[in-house]
């Protein structure tokens, strides 16, 4: 086989950032799939109706007058976030989800959540207004240690939350776990999850064994082959509770190269190829399609798109590095093959 064309792509978890770095993110954006979810982890964050409006336009100043690729906003809640503002946001069509980062989690995370049993009221309107709600889920105790900081949020919080508002709609974003598989797995059908392409290509190994490899790092951190192939068989099984969410998150390459790098891989540049390199590992191409273009859109009650994509088998290196303003950016996978690409 040579050639596969599926659905077009919905990639259910980006990062764009602002300002000039929106000339790079919005046309890698762009590249393969129709419609994007937007964290809202700016520098301040994206916590109102007006300022997801404003972010909004920047984005789309970006998108050419023919193209009807679409970005889909997350609110930012913090321990503030009123449900008159999720009302407005909401009132005026401006709002997909809403985002929860707990405090100090990641990125930009600083004006996140320090008490969840302080959020009451807006899951509660959420659950009403049938608002999904995306959820980054680690603890951030400096007790507990980075690789348990998934389970620990899971048996901690998520439960608690999926108890009290059991018809709230909820994507447990970027899981890297094989208890965050089961977890997600045996719950109703009111819970689902995204997976990124690195947790799917790579394991701590890669990250860490024979020099440390910071392009590699992003959070939650890249766990141990175990749950690597945990991953891979989610997302290879056609199940409907896990889709494609890129997280692709630029970093400026001296940012990750740094004493104290930043968390995040970018991966906008090649995001269906790097999906295809991992299902085909898996022996599971047949499978790509209702991962990356089905399980989401229904799961958020959307139409699927009804353009294609297709992917020839061509292989081809990925970039040691490509331009990012006046700085640059290490693309995920840069130097390795790709065995598919994008047909245009
Ligand atoms: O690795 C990550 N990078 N994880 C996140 O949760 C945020 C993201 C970013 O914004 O850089
Ligand atoms: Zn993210």
């Amino acid at each position: 086989m040579d050639r596969i064309s599926i659905i077009k792509p919905d990639d259910w978890h980006s990062h764009l950032r602002d300002k000039d770095a929106l000339e790079t993110t919005v046309p890698a954006a762009m590249r393969c799939f129709k419609r994007c979810i937007i964290m809202p982890n700016l520098s301040p964050p994206v916590t109102s109706a007006e300022s997801i409006k404003k972010y909004r336009d920047s984005i789309l100043k970006h998108r050419p007058s023919d193209s009807d690729w679409t970005p889909l906003m997350v609110m930012y809640l913090t321990d503030n976030t009123s449900i008159e503002c999720i009302r407005t946001a909401h009132n005026q069509g401006l709002i997909f989800g809403c985002k929860y980062y707990p405090a100090g989690a990641t990125t930009n995370s600083a004006s996140g959540v320090t008490d969840l049993n302080g959020l009451d009221a807006v899951f509660e309107i959420m659950q009403e207004l049938g608002i999904p709600l995306q959820i980054h889920g680690e603890v951030t105790d400096s007790s507990v240690d980075i690789f348990d900081r998934e389970k620990i949020f899971i048996d901690r919080h998520l439960t608690q939350i999926k108890h009290r508002f059991p018809e709230l709609r909820i994507i447990l974003e970027h899981i890297t776990t094989e208890h965050s598989v089961e977890f997600v797995r045996d719950n109703d059908k009111y819970i689902a999850a995204t997976i990124t392409p690195q947790h799917l290509l790579f394991n701590r190994n890669d990250m860490l064994a024979g020099g440390i490899r910071p392009h590699l790092f992003c959070l939650p951190i890249l766990k141990r082959d175990l749950h690597q192939n945990a991953l891979i068989k989610a997302a290879t099984s056609g199940e409907k509770k896990f889709f494609l969410g890129t997280d692709s998150a630029p970093h400026p390459r001296a940012n990750k190269e740094s004493a104290c790098g930043c968390a995040g891989c970018f991966s906008h540049h090649a995001a269906i190829e790097l999906y295809a390199q991992a299902f085909e590992r898996a022996g599971a191409l047949d499978q790509l399609e209702k991962f990356a273009s089905i399980n989401g859109a229904e799961f958020y009650g959307l139409e699927k798109n009804s353009e294609l994509i297709s992917l020839v088998r061509d292989p081809w290196q990925v970039p040691k590095q490509m331009d990012y303003g006046d700085s640059y950016l290490v693309p995920l996978a840069a130097g390795h093959t790709l065995n598919w690409r994008l047909e245009t």
